[in-house]
């Protein structure tokens, strides 16, 4: 199974059931950005990753260097760049998505509500389990509906009122009416935008607290794409969501905070840094740094 395969909250081996569940917690109710003694509004919420000069390696080449920032709760956080800036990078480093590839590593520091996602107590399954992700083309199991969205619960002993959880998955993915009448049918039968939002139901059927979303709307027509942004913006009440994206439109559309990452040159060395984050408004439109406004008005990309 390539790393790609394997869907939000897989676990590398079953839990043994009966192990104490961690409920998401409450949601806080959406607020609009406002200036508060000079900060954005944003920025008193609680981050759920606190990110400290994070680099990340594929062996000896640095992919994404000195990055700090902080990712707030029940927001929808956009990552923008030119292609190979590190964007997947960065975000497949925020669950410990990239372990299985050989030779990679980070250093630096990735907080997750205080707790140390690459510290030595920290369990890699249950990391996996609470930050979900969600990859650029759909990948659902050949399986049908219903044990698409059973299988991570399933495998992590969640089996208790196992039809009420793939509904309730199904229903917040904006897919339940879709497909109620036809859960034993192939997942494979499903049209792509359907079967994005079945990968969404298959993360978020292991009540996680963080969703990541790479390009998950960029393999999609313009029709599936506008459901996928229009469910982001239910989905933030209860995530906390990081999504890449190419697309400029989007990241103005579906996100309260961009980050802006860009390549950078150290001699002979290409590699990602963070240029500018804040407030979407601000990035697209009074960013502090040129790159920045040359990015988002399109002049290079
Ligand atoms: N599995 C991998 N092995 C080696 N290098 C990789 C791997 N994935 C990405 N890279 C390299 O890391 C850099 C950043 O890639 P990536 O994070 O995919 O950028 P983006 O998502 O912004 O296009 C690129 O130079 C890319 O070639
Ligand atoms: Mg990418």
């Amino acid at each position: 199974m390539s790393v790609e395969d394997r869907t939000a909250g897989a676990p590398d081996a079953p839990l043994p059931a009966g192990r104490v569940r961690i409920r998401t917690e409450p949601s806080l109710p959406a607020i609009t950005a406002q200036a508060v003694n000079g900060r954005s509004a944003h920025e008193t919420r609680e981050a759920v990753f606190d990110i400290r000069d994070l680099a990340a390696y594929y062996g000896a080449n640095c992919a994404l260097a000195g990055t700090t920032l902080r990712i707030y709760r029940n927001l929808v956080t956009a990552v923008i760049g030119p292609s190979g800036c590190g964007k997947s990078t960065f975000i497949r480093s925020l669950n410990r998505m990239n372990d299985a590839i050989p030779g990679f590593r980070v250093t630096g520091q990735i907080q997750y509500h205080g707790h140390d996602v690459y510290g030595s107590r920290a369990n890699r399954v249950e990391v996996r389990r609470r930050i979900g992700m969600v990859f650029q083309k759909p990948n659902p199991f050949p399986k049908s509906i219903f044990d698409n969205v059973a299988w991570a619960p399933r495998n992590l002993g969640m089996k208790r009122r196992l039809a009420d959880r793939v509904e309730q998955a199904l229903i917040q993915a904006a897919l339940w009416d879709e497909v109620k009448d036809r859960l034993h049918d192939s997942a494979l039968g499903l049209s792509g935008g359907q079967q994005q939002r079945l990968c969404i139901a298959r993360a978020i059927a292991v009540e996680p607290d963080v969703l990541l979303l790479d390009e998950p709307a960029s393999a999609l027509d313009p029709v599936s794409t506008a459901s996928i942004e229009d469910l982001m913006h239910n989905l933030k009440h209860r995530f906390t969501i990081v999504i890449v994206t190419h697309n400029m439109q989007q990241a103005a559309r579906v996100a309260d905070r961009t980050a802006f990452f860009s390549l950078d040159t150290a001699g002979p060395e290409r590699f990602g840094t963070l240029v500018e984050y804040g407030d979407t408004e601000t990035i697209f439109r009074g960013a502090s740094d040129s790159r920045t406004r040359d990015y988002v008005a399109g002049r290079f990309g």
